[in-house]
């Protein structure tokens, strides 16, 4: 089959998890900081079981995005919707709405003076009130899904950068989210782990995780993402499946960025 076919048919096939209601939706949405303007009416939305990956350059509003979509900002025009519903500005409420995203940071964040396993059940026994021996039980069925059940009762400063963040990821999880974020969690680890890192999240995007992730590992937006953002100056510089951003970009900007990333494909 020619490639222009090819490219037509795949620009053809919906998008995942346009038959049900998105899960997320910006809605022309704004924040400045001061007068800056981090991001500059963004209308963007996630689908249900959606692995989104936000690229583009540094300072472009990447983390301003998730920072808002799990209302650790507050928005200065524009609205970010969750099942249909906007985020709460209440206190009370704001804390519920954070449960039902797990997010997971370039700096693991663990607890240092708490074992990976007291790590994961603190969330489900402190937030939802789950009996100890439960929170554990499930915490080390988390800690085997990312592959660390033996290393349960070794303390973060114990574990390779990769382990620990592994292991923020098994705690997002142990608070059964609806939708993962992730702020570029390889960036910070020594490349022989990133893999491993990278491999826990692809698993959870096969079981259907509504993921968003900002990354520069371009490899992984292009064989893990069903949906590409390209952000530069807090706006959406273009989006589309990665077939469209990676091989066959409309943008000529977004050629330039991936060409400054070494990216040929
Ligand atoms: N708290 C803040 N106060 C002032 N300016 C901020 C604040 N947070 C972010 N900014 C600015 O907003 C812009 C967007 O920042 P953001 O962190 O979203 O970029 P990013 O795309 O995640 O970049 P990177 O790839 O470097 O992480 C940047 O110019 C940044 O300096
Ligand atoms: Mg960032």
């Amino acid at each position: 089959m020619n490639a222009s076919i090819q490219a037509a048919m795949g620009a053809a096939q919906p998008r995942k998890g346009a038959d049900q209601p998105p899960v997320l939706v910006y809605d022309n949405v704004r924040k400045l900081y001061g007068d800056f303007v981090a991001l500059n009416g963004v209308s963007l939305q996630v689908n249900k079981g959606e692995v989104m990956c936000l690229i583009g350059p540094s300072g472009s509003g990447k983390s301003t995005l998730l920072r808002c979509t799990n209302a650790l900002e507050t928005l200065n025009g524009g609205r970010v919707l969750l099942d249909g519903v906007p985020l709460p500005t209440k206190e009370s409420e704001v804390r519920k709405v954070r449960q039902r995203m797990g997010m997971v940071f370039q700096s693991f964040e663990l607890f240092p003076h708490k074992t990976a396993l007291d790590n994961v059940a603190m969330g489900p026994i402190t937030v939802l009130g789950m009996p100890e021996s439960e929170a554990r039980a499930r915490a080390m069925k988390l800690l085997e899904k990312v592959g660390l059940a033996s290393k349960a009762q070794n303390y973060p400063a114990n574990l390779s950068g990769g382990q620990q963040q592994r292991v923020a990821i098994a705690r997002a999880l142990a608070m059964e989210p609806e939708v993962m974020l992730f702020d570029e969690p390889t960036s910070a680890l020594d490349p022989e782990t990133v893999g491993e890192v990278l491999n826990v999240m692809k698993k959870l995007a096969q079981e259907g995780m509504t993921m968003i992730v900002v990354t520069h590992e371009m490899s992984f937006a292009q064989r893990v993402a069903n949906w590409v953002v390209v952000f530069e100056n807090g706006a959406i510089m273009e989006e589309g499946p990665p077939a469209q951003i990676f091989d066959n970009p409309t943008v000529a900007r977004t050629r330039d960025f991936l060409g400054h990333l070494g990216w040929n494909g």
